[in-house]
């Protein structure tokens, strides 16, 4: 099987900017509190003309133009999501529309929740393996301030809105991104329930509970991915881990004895954006220099389902 590399990145974020002391007016909580148990200073919501379509297609076509590829020679388009604006049309078929992108390809959404970006990337690598045309175009976006209970003060406070997106490439000799993902079925410690169970569409969320899992789950996948390849921690230019919390972040890179050179939070602008977390991470990264052409990533995701997910990823 031929292998994906990333050729561009591309994000959009609303501008509507939600502080903690916003938040210290709606619920119980203070801006304190929220920014040392979660490194959190300030989030993004959709309002107004800034919506999930909008932040969405605006991700993707920065993500082609950084990849000076043209909407033609895509594929197949992914969205990984858990909120998107319909269930159908989904939201890669709604891109498919605004970006042009050919009708003769498979475009769908992809629901693993904040590890959604990875499970997309494996994806695709499947299916440009079986295209004729070997650019794809990968997308994590959410709208998270739309489905989150603004009474709970243990889960408000942690999401934000966003989109980020990557071009990938598929050549014969490239190495594949050795995904390692999976899934450990649980609807209680994490839940977003849909219209058939008559509970109210919030997250709700067991904080410690997940907490301790995914600090667990980010050593495990960094060392799976680093076995199944081959590589160590030298060998890697830079980590990408999902935003979630600036802690789990601190104990996985002390665990795994990561540099500080070779990772980086958001966190603190962003909040969590699950699906979009790891696409913005690559896509300020690429802005900033601190990766480019030849460098190699190792990205991990864990969130909802409950899912987890490791990949190395070169930048062609
Ligand atoms: N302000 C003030 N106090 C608060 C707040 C708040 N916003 N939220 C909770 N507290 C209180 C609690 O009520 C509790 O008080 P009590 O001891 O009197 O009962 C106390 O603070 C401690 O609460 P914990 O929930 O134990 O706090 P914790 O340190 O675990 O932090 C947090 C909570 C930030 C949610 C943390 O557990 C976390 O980050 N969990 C992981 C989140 C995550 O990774 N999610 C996965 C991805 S999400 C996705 O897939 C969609």
């Amino acid at each position: 099987m031929n292998g994906i590399k990333i050729r561009g990145t591309g994000r959009s974020v609303p501008g509507k900017l939600v502080t903690n002391q916003d938040l210290e007016r709606i619920v119980d909580t203070s801006g304190e509190w929220i920014a040392s148990r979660t490194g959190i200073q300030t989030r993004r919501h959709c309002a107004g003309e800034e919506t999930f379509s909008s932040i969405t297609a605006e991700a993707a076509r920065r993500a082609l133009e950084d990849a000076g590829v043209p909407p033609d020679q895509i594929g197949a388009c992914i969205v990984a999501t858990v909120t998107p604006e319909t269930l159908v049309p989904s939201a890669a078929c709604g891109l498919q529309a605004a970006l042009g992108l050919p009708e003769d390809i498979p475009c769908f959404d992809l629901n693993a929740a904040c590890t959604g970006f990875l499970f997309a990337l494996h994806t695709m690598e499947c299916l440009l393996n079986a295209s004729p045309r070997k650019f794809g175009l990968v997308v994590g976006a959410e709208n998270l301030s739309r489905v989150v209970n603004w009474a709970d003060r243990g889960t408000c406070i942690l999401f934000g809105d966003g989109a980020g997106a990557a071009v990938v490439e598929c050549r014969e000799g490239w190495p594949s991104v050795s995904a390692v993902l999976g899934c450990h079925g649980n609807g209680e410690l994490l839940r977003l329930p849909g219209p058939e169970t008559g509970e109210p569409s919030y997250i709700s969320m067991e904080g410690t509970k997940v907490f301790k899992f995914a600090v667990e789950a980010v050593p495990w996948c960094v060392n799976q991915v680093l076995q199944k390849t081959g590589r160590t921690v030298e060998d890697v230019d830079f980590f990408v881990f999902h935003q979630a919390n600036a802690r789990i972040i601190d104990l996985a890179v002390r665990k795994c004895r990561i540099p500080p050179e070779k990772y980086y939070k958001n966190i603190a602008e962003y909040g969590n954006t699950s699906a979009a977390s790891i696409p913005l991470v690559l896509s300020e990264l690429r802005e900033q220099g601190k990766i480019g052409p030849g460098s190699r990533l190792l990205a991990v995701g864990f969130g909802g389902g409950l899912t987890w997910g490791g990949c190395l990823i070169e930048f062609a």
